[in-house]
This record gives structure tokens, C-alpha cells and sequence, in this order.
């Protein structure tokens, strides 16, 4: 099936990802590129527009980021939101200056000739504005179609070229008729249809995981986690029983977690579930052992030895599938390059490279968000499609110190009444993670008459939007009330809880 696809040249923004999400809420398919991607590249995913995002830069500044001019010369529809207006400026012999003032915030916008973009939209409304400059002489041939009081330009068109610019940001919450003025863009403009839809991507990639892996056989390392339940559950929908499904209960995980994932994949769904019962293999190699690093590598290397043996076992595989999503897929395109390293993540379930197994990677166009809805789609329950990220290691980083059976237990009972009651108080969804955390320390207490000297449980609770950056959640006192009574009178062994209150940075989500 042909889908209609818009590509976003990425300047640096914040905001690029989130206009790739806005496009695709609108139901049309988006691809994020490096600013500088050459002609040939674009035009090779065959756009019927293209979106410059904003930045941090000033386009006139030495290295700043500059697209080729020729995309002018496409003839494709362009739309170039904040720097992106300003750069198109700037290459279409227009000026761009140091505005007087910095406008930074709610701004109302009035229009001020008609135009496609603003269809069914008021005379003036609200918009969010974030630029330290502006553009002063707008190039030949081009209007201008809206103003604030700070921006004389607050958006201007070539509606011959339909070429476009918006100093605003039609893509953040605060411009609330900023995706009708996307949608005017993508419809109307670029003459795009609604096609990108869950529905039509199930079947377009049943259909091509079909064609890609043949007659070949292919296993997929099940985690619990949504990526890789639901790339398994459209893996199976396509190839049946040819896909084998290998779940490694390495007793780090949450409370009755093994039995639900047995229950969905294999009593649910049908699909051939291999479970190993590695809880001892794992703990083993764990003891004595204190240095959160030093724990990831002990779990990333047997986890690998393991799902090594068993994939052995079922004789000659060829495909492996893995749950990559679009954001690590452009982490790594990227001009900027991945992050610092301040942890090992994604160690664990990283797979040995000497298996020279071939890679099916069915989300790897996805946002989180449409990775859920697929999920709902092909029919995992909400309560798998909506669990909150669970790290590789999982609780071996969640018990500080040295892991053993006792501290699991204790950890794994809090965590399930935290999750319990932050769920019925409708607060779920809304945290990023929230969690038990056993710190290596004892307190002393009195319960009854009697003295104690028992542990003290953590609560972690973060608000986030990419886990990069978080800050402690404001729960309300009566919930916290509620938990810390629960876990000190329902867990043997813990006779105080504490609130962890620290952002990130300077914390990290996990203690460790
Ligand atoms: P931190 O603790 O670095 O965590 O703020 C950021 C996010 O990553 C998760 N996390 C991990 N995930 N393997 C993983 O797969 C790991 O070793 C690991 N350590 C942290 C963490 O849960 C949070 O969502």
C-alpha cells in the first residue's frame, strides 16, 4: 500500500520529535532527517512535503546549521517552523536580525491575510513562541499572513512556491489550534491523505515480515516490556508457529510477572513460549557482589549464555527479533550522536554478534505511543501495553548492595503494593515509573511494645517524558500515607519507608 509521508529536517530542536508525532496523530507518516541530509536522500522516501524544525541557533552564526537551498527547488510543499522560517528566510535572500526582545511564551497572533494554513481558524489566536530572533525583510515573492505585537513576521507564505514559515510553534500544546494548522499544512497544502493508521500498518507489516523472513525460522527474546511483547504478538500474527518466543525468568522480575507473561503469550495467544527458570543460575553468579556495574555485566553475560543454549537447542534459526523503536533509531543517525554513557544500559538483551542471526526490527519506524496502540490493536491487554519501562537488570539495581532471596522478596512485595494503589489512585499512567527501592540500611522501630531493627523501603516515583531528565513526583499525602502503612504492616521485615525527593539530574531514576 502507498502512504503519503512528510519529512522533518532536523535542526537541533527539542520539538523535532514531537512535530514528527503531531504528523503522525494526524494519521500521516513522518521520517526525521539530519538537517543536511543530501537532495537524493529526501527525495528517496518520496515526500509530499517537508517540515524544518526549529533550533537552538542563530542562522546567521559561523557553523550554524544550514539545509541544502535546493530543497527550494523541489517543487514539494515546505513548512518551516521558528529557525527553520528563519533559515528559509535567510536562503531566499530575506534578513533575519537579533530581535530587540527575546519573546519567549504565550503570544496572540493575528492574521493578517487569508491563507491555506489558517482554515478554520479564528482571526487571531493564541500561539507559543521560543526565538531570540526574527525575521526582518521577508524574501521576494513572499507575504506575510500573521503578526504578534513582538513579530511583524509571525508567519509568511509563497503560496505559489507553497513554501511557508510560522515563528511559532504549531507543534507544542500551548498553540491549542496548532494541529489545525498541521493538518491545513498536510492536507491541504501538501495534499496528503489520512492513510497512516495502526490498522494499515498491522497489515502492511504482517504482509512484510512474511516476504522477509521466508521459510526461515525466527526467535525473539521476550522481556514482559511492551516492545518486545508487542513485536512479538505482530510477528506471530504474521509467521505463526515459525516463531519461537524465549522468556528468561532470571528472578529479578516484579511479582507474578513470569505467570502473566505465561499466561498471555502462551495460554492467550498461542505462541510457542520457551521459559527458563534461571533464578538460581543468576542469583549464584550475584553473590557477594556490591557494584551496580559490575551487576549489569553478570546478568547481560549469562542472560546472553543462556538465551545462547536455548536457541541452540532449537536447531538452525535465522532470525532474530528485536523491539527497536524509531527514537533509538534516530539516536543513532543523529548528528549529535547518542548521549553520555552514564550507565550500561541496554547491556542486557543485547545479543551476541557470533550468532549471525538476521535482524527483523518490526517498530523500528514507531513512537512509543503508536507501539501502544498496535499493542491494543492486535489485542495485549492495557496492562502489558501500558506498564511502565523496566530496567534490564531489573530488580538486581532496585536492591542496593549485595542481591539475595530475602532482600527480592522484600522488594518484590513493596513494589506490588506501590504499584497497587498508585494504579487505584488513576496516577499509573501518569508517572514514568514509580517503585521499590531496598536500601542497604536497617532502622530501629517499636511496633506494639516491642522494639525492632528491621529494613527501610524507598519509594521512587518520577515524572518524565524521555527518562533522560525527571523530577520526583508530587503525590498527594493521603496516597503516600496509604502505601508507607501498607508496605509496613503487609511486608515482614520493614518497619519504615521513606520518600525519595531527588530530580534528575542530579539523581538517576534508579538508585543504582
Ligand atoms: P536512570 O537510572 O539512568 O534510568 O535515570 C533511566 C531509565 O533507564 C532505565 N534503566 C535501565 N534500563 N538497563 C535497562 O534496560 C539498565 O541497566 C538500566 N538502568 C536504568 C531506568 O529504569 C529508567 O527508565
Amino acid at each position: 500500500m502507498e502512504r503519503d509521508s512528510v519529512i522533518i529536517l532536523d535542526f537541533g530542536s527539542q520539538y523535532s520529535r514531537l512535530i514528527a508525532r503531531r504528523v503522525r496523530e494526524a494519521n500521516v507518516f513522518s521520517e526525521i532527517l539530519p538537517f543536511n541530509a543530501p537532495v537524493e536522500k529526501i527525495l528517496a522516501h518520496r515526500p509530499k512535503g517537508i517540515i524544518l524544525s526549529g533550533g537552538p541557533s542563530s542562522v546567521y552564526q559561523e557553523g550554524a546549521p544550514h539545509c541544502s537551498a535546493e530543497i527550494f527547488n523541489l517543487g514539494l510543499p515546505i513548512l518551516g517552523i521558528c529557525y527553520g522560517m528563519q533559515l528559509t528566510t535567510m536562503l531566499l535572500g530575506g534578513e533575519v536580525v537579533r530581535a530587540e526582545r527575546r519573546e519567549y511564551g504565550k503570544a496572540i497572533l493575528e492574521v493578517a491575510a487569508e491563507s491555506e494554513l489558517f482554515q478554520n481558524l479564528g482571526s487571531s489566536f493564541q500561539v507559543w513562541m521560543s526565538h531570540g530572533d526574527h525575521v526582518h525583510r521577508i524574501p521576494e515573492g513572499f507575504h506575510v499572513i500573521a503578526k504578534t505585537d513582538n513579530a511583524p513576521a509571525g508567519a509568511m507564505c509563497n503560496d505559489e512556491r507553497k513554501i511557508y514559515g510560522l515563528q511559532f510553534h504549531p507543534e507544542v500544546v500551548h498553540t491549542p489550534d496548532g494541529m489545525t494548522i498541521l493538518k491545513n499544512f498536510l492536507y491541504r497544502v501538501c495534499g496528503c491523505q489520512p492513510n497512516w493508521t495502526s490498522a494499515s500498518f498491522i497489515q502492511e507489516k504482517t504482509v512484510e515480515i512474511q516476504e522477509e523472513a521466508g521459510e526461515g525460522r525466527v526467535i525473539c527474546g521476550l522481556s514482559g516490556g511492551v516492545d518486545s511483547s508487542v513485536a512479538a504478538v505482530l510477528v506471530h500474527k504474521s509467521i505463526g508457529d515459525r516463531l519461537t518466543c524465549i522468556f528468561v525468568d532470571n528472578g529479578l522480575l516484579r511479582k507474578n510477572e513470569v505467570l502473566q507473561v505465561e499466561k498471555t503469550f502462551r495460554d492467550h495467544f498461542h505462541i510457542n513460549l520457551i521459559t527458563v527458570h534461571a533464578a538460581d543460575r543468576f542469583l549464584d553468579k550475584l553473590a557477594g557482589v556490591v557494584d551496580p556495574e559490575q551487576k549489569r555485566k553478570i546478568i547481560g553475560h549469562e542472560f546472553i549464555r543462556i538465551f545462547e543454549e536455548e536457541a541452540r537447542k532449537l536447531g538452525k534459526v535465522d532470525y532474530l527479533v528485536q523491539g527497536t523503536l524509531y527514537p533509538d533509531v534516530i539516536e543513532s543517525t543523529s548528528e549529535h550522536g547518542p548521549a553520555a554513557k552514564i550507565k550500561s544500559h541496554h547491556n542486557v538483551g543485547g545479543l551476541p554478534e557470533d550468532m549471525e542471526l538476521k535482524l527483523i526490527e518490526p517498530l523500528r519506524l514507531l513512537f512509543k505511543d503508536e507501539v501502544r496502540q498496535i499493542g491494543l490493536d492486535l489485542g495485549l491487554s492495557e496492562d502489558i501495553v501500558w506498564r511502565q519501562p523496566f530496567p534490564g537488570p531489573g530488580l538486581a539495581v532496585r536492591v542496593i548492595g549485595e542481591v539475595n532471596r530475602e532482600k527480592l522478596e522484600i522488594v518484590k512485595e513493596a513494589d506490588a503494593i506501590i504499584v497497587e494503589e498508585i494504579k487505584s489512585a488513576g496516577l499509573y499512567r501518569k508517572l514514568w515509573q514509580s517503585f521499590a527501592v531496598l536500601p542497604d540500611t536497617r532502622s530501629v522501630g517499636v511496633m506494639g511494645d516491642e522494639r525492632t531493627y528491621a529494613h527501610v523501603v524507598a519509594l521512587r516515583a518520577v515524572t518524565s517524558d524521555d527518562a533522560m531528565t525527571a523530577d520526583w513526583a508530587r503525590l498527594p499525602y493521603d496516597l503516600l500515607e496509604r502505601i508507607s502503612n501498607r508496605v509496613i504492616n503487609e511486608v515482614p521485615g520493614v518497619n519504615r519507608m521513606v520518600y525519595d525527593i531527588t530530580s534528575k539530574p542530579p539523581g538517576t531514576i534508579e538508585w543504582e
